[in-house]
């Protein structure tokens, strides 16, 4: 029979758990796929008394995670601990440098020292792979590297946050506030304890940079994607939005050429924009994630599936664990770290697009002016006022337009040429029309 492939599992939460799920369902039929059978040796975790609705007697428990490395029979380590630092980073750093293979779930590890673990990867002539860090059980990064690998991928994006878009599409849905609608995710449990990372973007960021560091063969800048989060959205931005025929998504966005004058920089940005009701991420509903790649000769490529869970998480992690297998070592991001394109950040102001303006502002005469006088100053042109709401309470109106195609810094000009204007009770609200 062929040698198993021995498995140490740092962490044992929502996606450890599954994984152990997982191989007990399906080992089977993973033995005759991966041509060998997968077996787990060693587990590790904080607690070593928790239930975990899986029988881990089989396995060895190791109390200090970072020693897993250590153990010769050991060939890959699997990290599904989280944190971008930390045991982690630790465990990812020693597994490698003992020469073991990395399965890792860990984003936000990946997005911020991806490079320095694919490198150390490359020079043990091991396997890192982290499918399951990118919308869960959907097999984009596979997508990428070996479906549209003879591909020249010319724009990518996706909706890479599971929780934003549950929020975004039960406020439409209910016409609810993000407040109200975020306490009940976190009760049905699709929203953490604390949120912080999902609704502010940092999630769908970390994403997007491990994408556009495969898709466009460019050094991970996770420091360079533009964000901003959906905390922000009115339950009345939706309902403007849903008046024109778009809906509100908080898509993750790159591509190396957008836009006049702009040079082959890398632009990456995560931001609420509205979306055509026919276009593909706008029937994305609930906790779903989505990926398009446009490749220059596949066209255009949806990826959807389940962006979380312990099953779909796990499935891309077992998923892993039979290519490495199998002997596929492979270049983590595609191309060997050294040949990586070190791209600078695009400049976002000669990009081309309409946007989607909401001024909250006080009740009294001249503002409209105002703000229609910012906007021809700095170029801006209005294609549409939409609606100017009734005063709510405090005697807060909330103005919203829509302007013609014009380069993104002219419309940063003209919010800069409101900045402290006492008519505004809060920063605009700025929401790109995704073409
Ligand atoms: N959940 C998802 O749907 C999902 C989807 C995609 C990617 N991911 C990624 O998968 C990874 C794991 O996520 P998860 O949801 O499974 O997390 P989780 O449920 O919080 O589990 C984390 C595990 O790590 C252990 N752990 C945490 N801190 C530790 C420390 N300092 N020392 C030792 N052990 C520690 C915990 O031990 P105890 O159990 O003993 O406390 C727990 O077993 C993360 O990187 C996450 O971003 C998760």
């Amino acid at each position: 029979m062929a040698e198993p492939l021995r498995i140490a599992l740092a962490g044992l939460g929502t996606v450890g758990a599954g994984l152990v799920r997982l191989a007990e369902t399906n080992g089977g039929l993973i033995e005759r796929r991966a041509g060998r059978p997968l077996r787990i040796v060693a587990v590790s975790a904080r607690d070593r008394a928790k239930d975990r609705g899986v029988d881990l007697s089989p396995y060895d428990w190791e109390d200090d995670m970072t020693a897993l490395a250590a153990r010769a029979d050991i060939d890959v380590v699997v990290e599904l601990v989280g944190g971008a630092d930390g045991p982690a980073l630790t465990t990812a750093r020693n597994a490698l440098k003992a020469g073991k293979a990395l399965v890792t779930a860990n984003k936000a590890m990946i997005a911020h020292h991806g490079l320095e673990l694919a490198e150390l990867a490359e020079n043990r002539g091991v396997a890192l792979k982290f499918e399951a860090a990118v919308a869960g059980g959907v097999p984009v990064i596979k997508g990428l590297r070996e479906g549209a690998a003879a591909n020249r991928i010319e724009r990518l994006y996706g909706i890479l946050n599971g929780t934003c878009n549950y929020i975004l599409s039960t406020m439409e849905a209910t016409g609810r506030d993000f407040g109200d609608v975020l306490a009940e995710a976190q009760a049905l449990g699709y929203a953490e304890a604390d949120p912080t990372f999902d609704v502010e973007g940092v999630d769908a960021a970390h994403k997007l940079a491990i994408l556009a560091a495969i898709a466009f063969g460019a050094r991970i800048d996770f420091g360079a994607v533009d964000i901003a989060g959906i905390a922000r959205v009115r339950a009345a931005d939706i309902a403007r939005a849903a008046a024109l025929g778009y809906r509100i998504r908080l898509p993750g966005i790159a591509d190396c050429a957008a836009g006049a004058g702009n040079d082959a920089g890398l632009f990456q940005r995560v931001q609420p924009c509205l979306v055509p009701r026919d276009h593909p991420l706008a029937a994305v509903e609930g906790p779903t994630n989505a990926v398009v790649a446009e490749g220059n000769f596949s066209g255009r490529l949806l990826f959807q599936g389940a962006g979380a869970g312990d099953g779909p998480t796990a499935s891309a992690v077992a998923a892993d664990l039979i290519d490495i297998a199998r002997g596929d070592i492979g270049a983590p991001f595609s191309v060997p770290v050294a040949q990586l394109e070190p791209r600078a950040p695009a400049d976002a102001g000669h990009r081309i697009s309409r946007a989607y303006l909401r001024f909250t502002v006080t009740d009294r005469p001249g503002v409209l002016a105002e703000i229609a006088t910012a906007m021809r100053d700095a170029d801006v042109s209005i294609e549409s006022l939409i609606q100017q709401g009734r005063p709510e309470e405090d005697g807060e109106v909330l103005v919203a337009m829509v302007t013609h195609e014009g380069p993104e810094a002219h419309v940063g000009k003209a919010l800069r040429l409101l900045e402290g204007s006492p008519s505004l009770t809060e920063p605009p609200l700025v929401m790109q029309l995704l073409s």
